[in-house]
């Protein structure tokens, strides 16, 4: 007796040429019985002029007697029904889908590094190399090795902050990064540009991705605890096409009072799905001021939401700084590694935990 399953199976070799599918995915064999040697098929075409129906009745016709047991092959040519051909067209829009989605480019290899966190934000201005900054002086302090790369080709801010103006040199085929005073290793298009902070960027997107990509693989980062890398501003391709080229562990978001939680809610969620990269937490920046003379509490952009934000997205809320002219003067006097500040002490700690 010839097993039904087997003929399925071997039904899926016969392609529908104009369909560019097998005449099982697309629903054609409406019906298949088999009686002792003899298999009986009921054959629904797209429409009856179909100007491949014959070929493919030939083809399962030659197929089936091919198999093992089969002597003799019954072919009922039919016309789909409107049910079958709109399931046939749900099944050539989902093959469409799939095929225009283009595969993640393969992860870089992460070498010696044990942690890699990129430092994400809806926008620019809101403190993102500040953020990553403090967090890169705050973990050295506490005794990690720490690097970080400088991945906002268009806006490189990181080595000013460190006050870091000399030029990669390159060893044996490697590139030596820059090093701050307390020995964070720093890779920044700044660098290369010779310090000259405003000196225009204008690259294409496959550009800068080359340029990140080599930021990673040809940099002699040695071993690092965390490698921080600091994203341009903004959730659209460019950070996804970082986020997809280097093996990030983490995101860390993060946000001002000022933004709409709600659009950076959306687009971060998207952005953790399609990466498969967990959000490791929130953080608010400039979320309020003190009084200098009286220490109170300042709201300036209004109620802080980043804890709604972080609730939004199902991820730790690490805390909020204050707006602090000590931090702005730190980062334009490229001192930020002789800022110190218990909020964002208490912020790291939540982030390492
Ligand atoms: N909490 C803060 N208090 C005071 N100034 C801040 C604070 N956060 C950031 N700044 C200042 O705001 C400016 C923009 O910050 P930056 O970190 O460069 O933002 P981004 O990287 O998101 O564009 C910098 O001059 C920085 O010194
Ligand atoms: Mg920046």
């Amino acid at each position: 007796m010839v097993d039904q399953n087997q003929i399925l199976g071997l039904l899926k070799t016969v392609m529908d040429p104009e369909l560019d599918m097998d005449v099982v995915t697309a629903g054609m064999i409406r019906s298949l019985r088999v009686d002792g040697s003899s298999v009986y098929v009921t054959l629904a075409l797209t429409s009856d002029k179909c100007p491949m129906g014959e070929k493919i009745k030939d083809d399962v016709d030659e197929t089936l007697k091919s198999m093992e047991g089969v002597k003799s092959v019954n072919i009922e040519l039919s016309v789909m029904t409107e049910e079958e051909r709109n399931a046939l067209l749900e099944q050539l829009k989902a093959n469409r889908s799939k095929e225009a989605q283009p595969a993640p480019p393969e992860k870089l290899p992460k070498r010696e590094i044990k942690q890699i966190i990129a430092i994400l934000s809806g926008k620019g201005g809101v403190g993102k190399s500040s953020v990553t900054s403090m967090l890169a002086v705050e973990l050295s302090r506490r005794g990690f090795k720490v690097g970080v790369l400088d991945a906002d080709i268009t806006g490189p801010s990181i080595p000013k902050m460190f006050g870091v103006i000399e030029a990669p040199f390159v060893l044996e085929g490697k590139i030596i990064p820059a090093a701050s005073k307390g020995g964070i290793k720093i890779m920044s298009m700044n660098l290369l540009l010779g310090g000259e902070e405003d000196a225009p960027v204008i690259w294409r997107g496959p550009l800068i991705s080359s340029a990140i990509r080599q930021f990673f693989t040809d940099v002699d980062w040695a071993e690092l605890d965390y490698l921080l890398v600091d994203l341009p501003p903004g959730t659209s391709d460019a950070q996804l096409t970082v986020l997809q080229l280097i093996p990030v562990d983490g995101i860390v978001v993060v946000s001002s009072p000022q933004e709409l939680a709600s659009v950076i809610v959306g687009k971060a969620v998207t952005m953790s799905k399609r990466l498969t990269v967990p959000i490791l937490g929130v953080i608010e920046n400039m979320s309020y001021a003190k009084c200098p003379h009286c220490g109170e509490q300042i709201n300036i952009f209004g109620e802080s939401r980043g804890r709604l934000l972080a609730d939004g997205i199902n991820t730790k809320y690490l805390g909020s700084l204050p707006l602090d002219p000590a931090l702005s003067k730190a980062c334009d006097q490229g001192k930020i590694e002789d800022y110190t500040s218990d909020a964002f002490k208490a912020v790291a700690s939540k982030l390492l935990d």
